[in-house]
């Protein structure tokens, strides 16, 4: 949640928002995005929810993929958009200013692969629990959804301590009205009521931080 202001002062200045990401993950994003990068092929339909400066839209256009990169921020779909343009594969990324709460305009089992990278926890439970069936909906059968994010940590000290300190500083951060970030509070049996088969599920950073790929049953 310390994170989330950071992000949010480079979501609103793009041009150093990578670069952030780079030192506020020591590069671990970056690991994730390199590991995924087999499960994108050429011809897939790709939707890139929350697509940010596009770092995860242009990994699946590198390999043949073609995406539909969504976001809600000009300055970021920008950002995406010029370094889409510098590269050679670029053309098969379509931008579109769109929320994550306008998924129910998305026809039905139109994607292989959905990619929710660190926007999840910027929206509210109730956005939360309006996206995930949808992102299962949207998918094709035996696709998959790639999700990054932050999640509450699990029981142990550990976790408690940390709930303790996040709960001390988002008092604090409410009393003065600012805007938190949400982490997931979800597990695998979550996923599986929804439809999804877990292929991948890692949990980094003491537990906080997850890297998951759910593959949709196919039906
Ligand atoms: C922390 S950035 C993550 C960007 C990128 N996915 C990544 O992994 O680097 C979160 C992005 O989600 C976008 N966002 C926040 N709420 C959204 C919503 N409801 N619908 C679509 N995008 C949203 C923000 O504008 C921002 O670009």
């Amino acid at each position: 949640m310390s994170t989330y202001f950071i992000m949010k002062f480079f979501e609103r200045t793009p041009i150093w928002y990578d670069r952030a990401i780079r030192w506020i993950t020591f590069g671990k994003m970056a690991d994730i995005r390199r590991s995924a990068r087999s499960y994108f092929h050429p011809g897939q339909l790709v939707l890139d929810l929350g697509c940010g400066t596009g770092e995860w839209s242009l990994l699946a256009a590198s390999q043949g993929a073609h995406v539909k990169a969504s976001d809600t921020s000009p300055l970021m779909l920008q950002r995406a958009y010029s370094k889409a343009c510098a590269a050679s594969y670029g053309k098969h990324i379509h931008f579109a200013e769109q929320s994550l709460m306008e998924l129910d305009n998305e026809p039905d089992k139109q994607y292989d692969v959905v990619i929710t990278s660190l926007v999840l926890s910027e929206c509210r439970k109730d956005e939360q629990a309006y996206a995930l069936p949808h992102i299962a909906r949207v998918l094709k059968p035996g696709g998959l959804w790639i999700l990054v994010d932050e999640i509450t940590p699990q029981d142990g000290v550990l976790a408690l301590c940390i709930r303790c300190f996040r709960n001390t500083v988002l008092f604090f951060l409410r009393w003065m009205g600012v805007a938190v970030t949400h982490p997931l509070r979800i597990c695998p049996a979550d996923l599986e009521k929804l439809g999804f088969r877990i292929k991948h599920w890692q949990r980094l950073n003491a537990g906080t931080f997850l890297f998951c790929v759910a593959q949709k049953e196919a039906q």
